[in-house]
């Protein structure tokens, strides 16, 4: 992020209103620094109260539910490295089927909490960026690969280099899945814009200490989620639900 990020109004919303964003902050290590950034702040100022209430989502939960008994199925047994794993409340609940899980993450502050919670003697954690996986664990082997809330913050630029890197961690027959929240609450769309010329979206997010922070929400179709994974998988599944799409795949 660049330094004039702070002193900025807000980014403009999907309707082009509000200020041009400053085209460094769009560059992938720009968007790569502020998510650390908002993270690791994060935990120490929490995210603005929203300004639009989502309203009642009855489907929620069901949703949701779904997407853990799918999660927790598909890495049952499983020795799995998880990338982005945060304070490890994914990590937990896979942990329930998985033989083992290794989450991989880069925003000390979220390492530390999750080191802190009470975790099961399957799961450890450790720092480490999800596009330089090849030195994380030497020597251990994972027949499981699990991202959650991860993808989505992924300049679409950046695909192809974290895939390879990730599956190179895995065995053949390995089985993936990935999940990540869809920005459909009121809230989240006010915050959402494209900038013409650029593939992926974006959004500013904002802590309760007033700073902002641009950072890439792709929102994937299943159309797009094909594309992604076909090539580089077998038996790809994938849904889209109305707060999150998940994907589960193996490797060829
Ligand atoms: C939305 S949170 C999801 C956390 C957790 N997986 C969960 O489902 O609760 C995204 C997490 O990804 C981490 N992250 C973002 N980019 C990363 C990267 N390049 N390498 C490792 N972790 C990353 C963030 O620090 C944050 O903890």
């Amino acid at each position: 992020m660049s330094d004039q990020m702070h002193d900025r109004g807000p980014a403009p919303d999907s309707l082009g209103r509000g200020p041009a964003p400053d085209s460094r902050d769009l560059e992938p290590e720009s968007l790569h620094r502020a998510t650390i950034e908002y993270y690791n702040l994060r935990q120490v100022h929490g995210d603005m109260p929203h300004r639009i209430p989502r309203g009642p989502a009855p489907d929620l939960p069901a949703e949701q539910a779904r997407m853990v008994r799918e999660s927790q199925e598909a890495m049952r047994g499983r020795r799995v490295l998880e990338v982005a794993s945060g304070t490890g409340s994914a990590s937990r609940e896979i942990a329930e089927t998985a033989m083992s899980v290794t989450g991989i993450e880069i925003a000390l502050n979220m390492l530390d909490l999750a080191a802190a919670n009470d975790n099961p003697s399957n799961v450890s954690y450790l720092a480490g960026d999800a596009f330089d996986l090849g030195s994380i664990a030497p020597g251990r082997r994972f027949d499981g690969g699990f991202a959650a809330g991860f993808l989505h913050t992924c300049p679409a630029s950046r695909y192809a280099e974290f895939l390879h890197g990730f599956h190179a961690r895995l065995e053949q027959g390995a089985v993936v899945f990935m999940r990540s929240s869809r920005p459909t609450s009121p809230d989240a769309v006010s915050r959402l814009f494209m900038v013409e010329g650029r593939t992926d979206q974006f959004m500013t997010r904002q802590l309760s200490d007033g700073s902002e922070y641009i950072m890439v929400e792709n929102d994937p179709t299943e159309e797009d989620l094909q594309r992604i994974f076909e090539p580089l998988s077998n038996n790809l599944m994938v849904h889209v639900g109305n707060y999150w799409w998940w994907i589960r795949y193996e490797l060829p």
